[in-house]
């Protein structure tokens, strides 16, 4: 059966990792969260004393790139692959807030972007993947078949957000989760390296009056669609 290359980007807390998840479940694809690929190098640089509210040693943290591993293992109980940085599990700790704060100043890293996007492409490059991120359609896989860009309202995004890491117990405040959402958005839509921008054949899917049976069913039809045309 043919496979196709899922590309889904977009702002944070779109729900792109949610669709992305189920679509790949559905189509026995594999997922794969490139955003946690970014958290993880972040996760690394706090953990090593490279990052912190007043400071960022990019040269240290380029130096170091070498010496990080990032790999994905599935979890059948969970039913996705987990994230681990040099062998270690760290799913649970690169979701808190402080690694939101300093993540989109690592990705602004053309050296880390680099190694990330090379990973990525290896993972995709035999088809039948979902990926999401901010850079999928442009930059890692240009040539998907199918390119979706997530949107919703910045409140509607922080909500979801703030729900998420209450849930976990994290203690958070929604006015927290909100500025970090669109200080997020900002840097990562202005970097210089891959900035976050709606490829021009990407179809816009704005979710903020959606239930997430309507979008999985509305994507699903894309997808049915850019399967019927590859074949
Ligand atoms: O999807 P997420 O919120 O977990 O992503 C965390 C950050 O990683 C996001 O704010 C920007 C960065 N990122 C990126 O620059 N490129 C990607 N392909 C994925 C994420």
């Amino acid at each position: 059966m043919t496979k196709i290359t899922i590309a889904i980007d977009g702002y944070s807390s779109t729900g792109k990792s949610t669709i992305a998840k189920q679509l790949a479940k559905h189509l026995g694809y594999v997922y794969v969260d490139t955003g946690a690929m970014y958290r993880a190098v972040t996760y690394y640089a706090m953990q090593n004393g490279l990052i912190n509210d007043s400071d960022f040693n990019k040269e240290a943290l380029i130096f170091q790139l070498p010496k990080i591993e990032i790999t994905f293992e599935f979890n059948s109980k969970l039913g996705f692959a987990e994230v681990y940085l040099n062998g270690v599990n760290v799913e649970k700790d690169i979701r808190t807030l402080e690694v939101s704060s300093f993540v989109s100043k690592v990705s602004t890293v053309s050296e880390v972007r680099q190694k990330l996007v090379e990973q990525q492409q290896k993972f995709g490059k035999n088809k039948g993947v979902v990926m999401d991120g901010r850079d999928i359609g442009t930059v890692v896989f240009p040539d998907a078949e199918l390119k979706l860009f997530m949107t919703a309202s910045a409140e509607t995004r922080a909500k979801r957000r703030f729900d998420e890491l209450i849930e976990r117990g994290d203690k958070v405040i929604y006015q927290d989760v909100l500025k970090n959402v669109e200080e997020r958005d900002y840097i990562d839509s202005n970097r210089d390296d891959s900035p976050l921008v709606k490829a021009y054949d990407a179809i816009e899917i704005d979710n903020s009056n959606m239930t997430l049976k309507d979008q999985f069913n509305k994507i699903l039809k894309l997808v049915k669609m850019t399967l019927e045309d590859c074949e």
